[in-house]
């Protein structure tokens, strides 16, 4: 995609009015709004339809900026130094200063904060003088957009713009990691855990289906292509949708590759799309071929597992 400094002060001209605009990621694409302002936090909640109880991740361009809202401990620096920026989310404390709307947190004293990577979210955040709240840009509990089309279908003219950045890259959700005292893994997602332990130490919890659920990323319903979806399937139904790892010799229409030859992250970027082109080509059921658990592997099955729920 190529970099264009008029869509930079369009999206910034309707940032700055405390409107929502639809941002390219490297992870999923984002519904942003000025983390600041309750104004514009309001319209994400009410534009998602997304329970208030549900706080958003909240983006930055460097540490200077976060330092005046979260306050941070070595764990934070380790990693950062190591992954970000890139698709982990940390989980702080807010300082006392913090600017950041209450309603980003539902009130909490804690703010999940990402540093992305995507060239084009860096430099708009880089024009900002504020830092940017973006959840999923798509309507709660449906799936995550991956190009700038896909936010179009759930928001159509509801948002005043969308920052074309070309496909997500890597496809699924930041891992989320709580690291205010022992840390611990809130979502799987883009980055590997088994990355994050090599950094840390120690033991890592995985905390990702509490009984109670805070975190609409950990809510079972959830990532859902609107239409059954059955996993570890070795034998596809009449009418059904295969989804497969790896190209089989004999093509048929209802068989849709999520990667040529057999590569994880090639599927993890994907995914969504080929659950939203099923979808969208009116296939009732989808059936999906067994994933490794390993690697990024165990973040897409999770997902699916969420889908999986419907
Ligand atoms: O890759 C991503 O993280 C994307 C892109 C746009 O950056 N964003 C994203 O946001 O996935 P969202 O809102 O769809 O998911 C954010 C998750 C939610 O599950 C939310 O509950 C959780 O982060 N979260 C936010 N603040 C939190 C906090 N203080 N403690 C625990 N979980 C939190
Ligand atoms: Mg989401």
């Amino acid at each position: 995609m190529k970099f264009n400094q008029s869509n930079i002060k369009k999206a910034k001209k309707y940032l700055d009015r405390n409107y929502c605009i639809g941002v390219p990621t490297e992870t999923v694409y984002g519904l942003a709004a000025n983390a600041y302002s309750h104004q514009a936090i309001k319209r994400i909640f009410r534009l998602k339809k997304r329970p208030k109880s549900n706080p958003l991740i909240v983006h930055y361009s460097n540490i200077s900026d976060l330092k005046k809202d979260c306050i941070l401990n070595k764990k934070f620096r380790k990693l950062y130094k190591k992954f970000s920026p890139g698709p982990i989310t940390y989980i702080l404390n807010l300082s006392k200063s913090s600017k950041i709307s209450k309603i980003v947190t539902n009130n909490n004293k804690s703010l999940a904060v990402r540093f992305p990577k995507h060239r084009i979210f860096k430099r708009l955040l880089s024009k900002l003088n504020y830092p940017l709240a973006a959840p999923s840009a798509n309507i709660f509990s449906k799936l995550s957009p991956v190009q700038a089309s896909d936010v179009k279908e759930d928001f159509g003219n509801k948002i005043k713009y969308i920052l074309d950045g070309g496909k997500s890259k890597i496809g699924l959700e930041s891992t989320i990691i709580d690291i205010r005292k022992e840390p611990k893994i809130l979502r799987l997602g883009g980055l590997e855990v088994s990355k994050i332990k090599k950094i840390l130490g120690g033991k890592i919890k995985i905390n990702i289906n509490p009984k109670k659920i805070f975190s609409s990323g950990q809510s079972r319903l959830h990532y859902s292509p609107g239409i059954p979806l059955r996993m570890n399937v070795t034998k596809v139904k009449k009418n059904e949708a295969y989804l497969l790892l790896k190209k089989r010799k004999k093509n048929h229409a209802n068989y849709f590759y999520l990667s040529k030859k057999n590569n994880l992250k090639q599927a993890a970027k994907n995914l969504y799309s080929s659950l939203r082109k099923i979808k969208n080509k009116g296939y009732k059921s989808i059936a999906v071929e067994k994933i490794r658990n390993i690697g990024i592997g165990q973040s897409i099955n999770d997902r699916l597992k969420r889908a999986s729920k419907f």
